[in-house]
């Protein structure tokens, strides 16, 4: 029987990419308070400060390479009979870069904008400014395409349904701190898939996942990948 996998990822496995993660030490919300530079109400107070705070992250992920976790995935897709789709909570290109096809970014790209008037979206340029007229509408109302903190992920439909049809769910690099993303791990679970956890340390959810591997992702992803590519013919 072919089986589909779906894996989600968080800031985790970009981090040996050299990009930042949230909760860590030093992560970024521990330098930006996130209810000023992740929240519809801190951009209606202080677009310039969220934009440049989005530029700056959008220049750094730019500048990022794809590391071998990314490249794991990529070729887990390219080799495995069944549907691997990847459910990345991270704004970056990585995934992409590294060749990953079958993708979905539930919290949006630093890549993308968005016109708050019309809901208009095109390729972000690198630095964007609050009146930066919208392509379609020309309205002044530009923002980051990005999903904020009381803001609807995108695409949770057919996340779920993927979910519902996985037989192996994997979550990489995610504290497990932020919902819905959090939960998939317990849809999953009702929809009978094997669960894991590929993270540095046990997450927040760690009790609900079948099996657990515990390390930098570029070790042990590569590794998982390599152990089901082997017994893809079970
Ligand atoms: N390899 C594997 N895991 C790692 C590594 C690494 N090299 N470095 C850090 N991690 C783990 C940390 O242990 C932590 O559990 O990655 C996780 C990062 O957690 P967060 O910083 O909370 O990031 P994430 O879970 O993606 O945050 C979810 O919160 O702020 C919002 O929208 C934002 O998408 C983000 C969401």
């Amino acid at each position: 029987m072919v089986r589909n996998i779906v894996i989600l990822t968080g800031a985790g496995i970009s981090a040996e990419s050299g990009l930042g993660t949230f909760r860590d030490a030093d992560g970024l919300w521990s330098r930006y308070p996130l209810e000023d530079v992740a929240t519809p109400e801190g951009f209606a107070r202080d677009p310039v400060l969220v934009h440049e705070f989005y530029n700056a992250r959008r220049e750094n992920a730019a500048q990022a390479v794809p590391n071998d976790a990314h490249k794991a995935l990529a070729r887990l897709q390219a080799d495995w009979p069944g549907r691997v789709s990847i459910v990345t909570q991270n704004v970056d290109g990585l995934h992409e870069a590294a060749g990953a096809r079958d993708l979905i970014h539930m919290h949006g790209e630093l890549a993308r904008a968005l016109c708050a008037r019309c809901g208009h979206r095109w390729d972000a340029p690198e630095r964007m400014a609050k009146d930066d007229p919208c392509p379609a509408c020309g309205a002044a109302a530009t923002r980051p395409d990005v999903v904020w903190f009381g803001e609807m992920p995108y695409r949770m439909e057919t996340i779920l349904s993927l979910i519902d049809d996985a037989d192996i769910f994997a979550a990489i690099g995610t504290s497990g701190n932020v919902y819905p993303a959090a939960g998939f791990v317990q849809e999953a679970l009702g929809a009978g898939a094997h669960t894991v956890e590929l993270n540095l340390e046990p997450s927040a959810v760690v009790s609900a996942f079948d099996e657990t591997r515990f390390g930098p992702a570029t070790q042990i992803v590569p590794d998982w990948v390599a152990e089901l590519l082997q017994r893809r013919a079970e």
